[in-house]
C-alpha cells in the first residue's frame, strides 16, 4: 500500500511549537510520509522553534516583511502554496489554530480539493472582533476542514451546536506533548539573565504581551499597569521577553526601559521560556499558549484580555481574565503578590487541556479516517 502523504503548514511560533511533536509523531508512523511545510509568517521566531525540535521543513514559503498586513500574509501564502501542493501532492493537508497562516493553508487546501485537517479545532470566543483577527480564522478554518481534533470536549461541544458535519475526536492540546518533551527539573539556561534570577529569594513574573485587539490604547494601560506593578513591589522581578512586532517593541520599551527590576529581553527559544515558566511565581499575558502551559505546570495566570476561547483553566481556578484596565491589572497582581492564601488556591496544577498523548491520538485519526486502524479514544481531562 502507498504511504499517506501528510502535509503539515505553519508559519507562526506558537503553531509552530504545537506542529513540531506531531510533525514527528507522523514520521515516526508506519504508512505516512510527512512532509513540512512552512509559510515563515515568523522568520526568527519560527527558526528558533524549528531548531529546538530539530525540524527541517520540506518547502519555506519565507514570507515574513517587516510590519506585515493580514492581506499581505494571506495573499502571500495563498500564491506560495500553490506550488507547495502541486509539487508535494498531499494526501492531506494539516493546520493548526488560527493565524492568518492557519486561514490561507486551509483555503489553498480546499482550492486544490485536499482534505484539511484543523488541529486545535473549536476554540470560540464568538466575539469575531476579539481576538482579532483569529476568531474569524478559526471560523472559516471550520467551514473548510474535513478532520476536527478539538483539544478539549468543550471545544467539540462548540462545533457540535454548530451542526458541523465532519469527523471530530478529543485529543487534547499538543502543546501539552511538547512541554514533555521540553521541561527539566536540572535545565541549565542558554540565556544568562535566566541562570541568575534570584528565584529563592524574589518573586520572579513572567509577562507576554503581542495581541493585535490590545495594540493601542490596552497595550498602552497594559504596560503602564506592569510598570507600577515593578515599582511598587520591591520583592519582584519582572521577566518579559518582548514579541519581535515594532509595535509590541516601541510600546514595551517606552513604558518599562530603565526600571531596575524589570527584564526586556529578546524572545526565548520554547525550552528556554518553559523552563522559565516552571521557575516563576506568576505569569500576565495576553498569548494563547501560555494560558494552556501555564496550568500544567502549577503557575496562576493573569490574562491580559477582555475574553478568553480558553474557558477550561478559568473553570480550574488557575487562570483569571484580568482585562485590559490598569486598575484591575493591578488590583488583581497586587493581590496574588501580597496574599499567600489567594496565591496558593490558584497555584496548583491542573491538565485540562491535555495528557501528552494528543499527537498520538491525531495520528491514530488521520490513519483511521484513511481505513487504515482503529479510532482512538477520546481524552478526558
Ligand atoms: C501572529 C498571529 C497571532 C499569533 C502570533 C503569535 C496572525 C494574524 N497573527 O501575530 O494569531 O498569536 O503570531 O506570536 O496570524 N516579526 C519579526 N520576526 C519574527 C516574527 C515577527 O520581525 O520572527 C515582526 C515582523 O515585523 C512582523 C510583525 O512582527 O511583520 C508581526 O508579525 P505577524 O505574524 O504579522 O503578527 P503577530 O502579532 O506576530
Ligand atoms: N514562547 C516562546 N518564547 C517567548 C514567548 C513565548 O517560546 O519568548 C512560546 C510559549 O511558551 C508558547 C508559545 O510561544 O508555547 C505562545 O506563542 P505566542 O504567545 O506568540 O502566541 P499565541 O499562543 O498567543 O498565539
Amino acid at each position: 500500500m502507498k504511504d499517506l502523504r501528510i502535509m503539515s503548514v505553519f508559519g507562526t511560533r506558537p503553531e509552530a511549537i504545537k506542529m513540531a511533536p506531531l510533525v514527528k509523531e507522523l514520521a515516526a508512523r508506519e504508512g505516512i510520509t510527512s512532509i513540512c511545510c512552512v509559510t515563515a509568517q515568523h522568520r526568527e521566531m519560527l527558526d528558533s522553534v524549528l531548531a529546538v525540535f530539530d525540524l527541517k521543513p520540506d518547502w519555506d514559503l519565507d514570507i515574513m516583511t517587516p510590519r506585515q498586513t493580514l492581506s499581505t500574509i494571506t495573499s502571500k501564502c495563498l500564491l506560495g502554496m500553490d506550488e507547495a501542493i502541486d509539487t508535494l501532492k498531499p494526501d492531506m493537508i494539516l493546520v493548526h489554530g488560527d493565524t492568518s497562516t492557519t486561514f490561507a493553508g486551509a483555503l489553498s487546501a480546499f482550492y486544490h480539493q485536499v482534505p484539511v485537517g484543523h488541529v486545535e479545532a473549536g476554540l470560540r470566543t464568538y466575539d469575531k472582533y476579539s481576538p482579532f483577527p483569529e476568531e474569524m480564522n478559526r471560523k472559516l478554518v471550520t467551514a473548510i476542514a474535513d478532520l476536527y481534533f478539538c483539544p478539549t470536549e468543550n471545544n467539540r461541544r462548540n462545533l457540535e451546536r454548530e451542526n458541523v458535519a465532519g469527523q471530530m475526536f478529543v485529543t487534547g492540546n499538543t502543546v501539552i506533548d511538547a512541554l514533555k518533551t521540553t521541561v527539566r527539573k536540572d535545565y541549565h539556561f542558554t540565556t544568562e539573565i535566566l541562570n541568575r534570577l534570584p528565584y529563592g529569594s524574589k518573586k520572579i513574573l513572567l509577562v507576554t504581551c503581542h495581541r493585535r485587539e490590545n495594540y493601542g490604547q490596552p497595550m498602552e494601560d497594559i504596560m503602564s499597569a506592569l510598570a507600577e506593578i515593578a515599582r511598587t513591589h520591591g520583592d519582584v522581578e519582572l521577566v518579559y521577553p518582548v514579541h519581535l512586532s515594532p509595535v509590541v517593541q516601541e510600546c514595551a520599551h517606552r513604558h518599562l526601559d530603565g526600571i531596575g527590576n524589570v527584564h526586556l529581553i529578546d524572545p526565548l527559544a520554547a525550552d528556554e521560556m518553559h523552563n522559565l515558566m516552571a521557575r516563576c511565581y506568576l505569569v500576565l499575558t495576553d498569548s494563547g499558549g501560555l494560558q494552556e502551559e501555564a496550568p500544567a505546570l502549577g503557575k496562576p495566570v493573569l490574562v491580559l484580555r477582555r475574553e478568553t476561547e480558553r474557558p477550561e483553566a478559568v473553570a480550574a481556578g488557575t487562570v483569571k481574565l484580568a482585562g485590559v484596565d490598569k486598575g484591575e491589572i493591578l488590583s488583581l497582581a497586587h493581590r496574588l503578590i501580597t496574599d499567600p492564601a489567594a496565591y496558593a488556591a490558584m497555584a496548583h496544577a491542573v491538565n485540562p487541556y491535555g495528557d501528552g498523548e494528543a499527537c498520538r491520538r491525531i495520528a491514530d485519526a488521520i490513519l483511521w479516517h484513511f481505513g487504515r486502524g482503529e479510532k482512538p479514544e477520546d481524552f478526558h481531562a
